[in-house]
């Protein structure tokens, strides 16, 4: 049927509850009950919601939700978090997810977002549509018994356990004041939590933190899990406003009985756990993988909304064959982001610049590793410069 054969178009709120069950059958879930799609709802937003059709009927959906993403310098980019991406597995690869990406990256540009984000169940589906790999997260394991937090790992405040109901209330403001500065944080708003919590399941349990003052500061939701003979505490999501939070937080998580292992997934590269514990090899890294991929919608927005490192500035030529409007030259300094028509020294493809964009990857890296066309070499130090971040970037938020 090639490209043609099926129609896009913007789903009524009516046909919301039938894309969400597509979108689950497509990652083999069964169809939700209704008070999981009571808690899901909330999230889809009339008018991004997506629906691609075969003879009239539903075969495939994408939706995006309004957000906001954190750039280095701390601004806060409107942005669609585009999320729900299923084609029924009787209706696959005959360009259904093509058409709906071109129809949501158009929508994107209409509204004026310069960049779009998703999370990829598989890493090849979504460079084609010119999405990159902009941070990266680390699975961390840590035998309960013998990991030991170090006298000097900061210390103070308390911990105290709820249960999902008690935190409901109290958990999307405290989530507000942590670390909201980092490149890659996003906004969590109410549909997101009661989303989550459908997602998540009855069995989680929350801890939080509170500072000397009485104020939270940090929280982390966790869950036990028996697996053969090893039980372990599955950490979905831990986020704090500051060091002692977080020492705190994994303090009392290594101090729960009966349980042999801690888990956290999804973790920040640069969380200094090993820095914390009196014997480093207690906190064994086993997984490093994608957090956040983004799509620079529109390449000089973007750009010029983030800061740029010292230096002389340097000229790009980024290429985009999906959204073609983007391609060009761009001259990236300290001091602004224009596009020019000066000869480029290093050439890359649009998704190979969300690589850089959030400084999760320097130019050198992906000159070696054969993604940039470094064609004056001297450039390629400059952009280490230019697009280097003061934080590692982390999102940390499924959606
Ligand atoms: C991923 C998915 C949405 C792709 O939909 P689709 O309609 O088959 O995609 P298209 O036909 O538009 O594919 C476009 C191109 O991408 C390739 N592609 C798409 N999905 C791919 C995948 N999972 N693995 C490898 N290649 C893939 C196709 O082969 C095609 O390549 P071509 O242009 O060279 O022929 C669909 O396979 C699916 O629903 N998978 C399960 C759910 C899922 O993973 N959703 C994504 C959640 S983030």
């Amino acid at each position: 049927m090639g490209v043609t054969g099926h129609q896009v178009r913007p789903l009524a709120e009516s046909e919301f509850r039938e894309a969400h069950d597509l979108f689950r059958r497509a990652l083999l879930l069964r169809s939700s009950k209704d008070e999981e799609w009571e808690q899901s709802v909330g999230r889809y937003e009339p008018g991004r919601v997506l629906g691609a059709f075969v003879d009239g009927a539903l075969a495939g959906t994408a939706m995006a939700t309004t957000n906001v993403v954190a750039v280095p310098g701390g601004r806060r980019l409107p942005v669609g978090a585009v999320t729900g991406v299923g084609v029924r597995a009787d209706r696959t690869r005959r360009g259904l997810l093509t058409s709906l990406m071109r129809a949501q990256l158009d929508d994107a540009r209409r509204r004026g977002e310069a960049v779009a984000m998703l999370h990829a169940s598989e890493a090849v589906i979504y460079e084609r549509f010119g999405y990159g790999v902009a941070s990266r997260s680390r699975t961390v394991e840590l035998d309960r018994r013998r990991a030991a937090l170090r006298a000097s790992a900061p210390v103070g405040g308390q911990v105290r356990v709820l249960d999902q109901d008690e935190a409901a209330p109290i958990l999307s403001a405290l989530y507000q004041r942590c670390d909201q500065d980092r490149p890659g944080q996003i906004g969590r708003d109410d549909a997101w939590w009661a989303g989550q919590r459908s997602w998540l399941g009855d069995g989680v349990m929350v801890a939080v933190h509170t500072d000397g003052d009485g104020l939270d500061d940090g929280f982390a939701l966790y869950e036990a899990k028996n697996d053969k003979d090893v039980s372990s505490l599955q950490v979905h999501d831990l986020k704090t406003a500051n060091a002692a939070a977080a020492t705190q937080l994994w303090r009392f998580l290594l101090g729960v009985d009966l349980v042999d292992r801690v888990v956290g997934r999804n973790r920040p590269l640069d969380e200094p756990l090993e820095w914390w514990l009196t014997d480093r090899r207690q906190c064994q890294v086993t997984g490093v993988g994608d957090d956040l991929w983004l799509r620079l919608v529109d390449v000089l927005e973007a750009l010029r909304a983030r800061t740029f490192g010292p230096g002389d500035p340097v000229v790009i030529e980024v290429r985009d064959e999906f959204l073609p409007h983007n391609d060009g030259r761009y001259q990236v300094g300290p001091d602004g982001v224009d596009r020019c028509s000066d000869e480029p020294q290093l050439v890359l493809e649009v998704a190979v610049l969300a690589a850089l964009y959030l400084g999760d990857q320097t130019a050198s890296g992906l000159v070696a590793g054969g993604r940039i066309e470094a064609r004056d070499p001297a450039a390629v130090a400059a952009a280490d410069r230019l697009f280097a971040a003061a934080e590692t970037p982390w999102c940390g938020t499924n959606f």
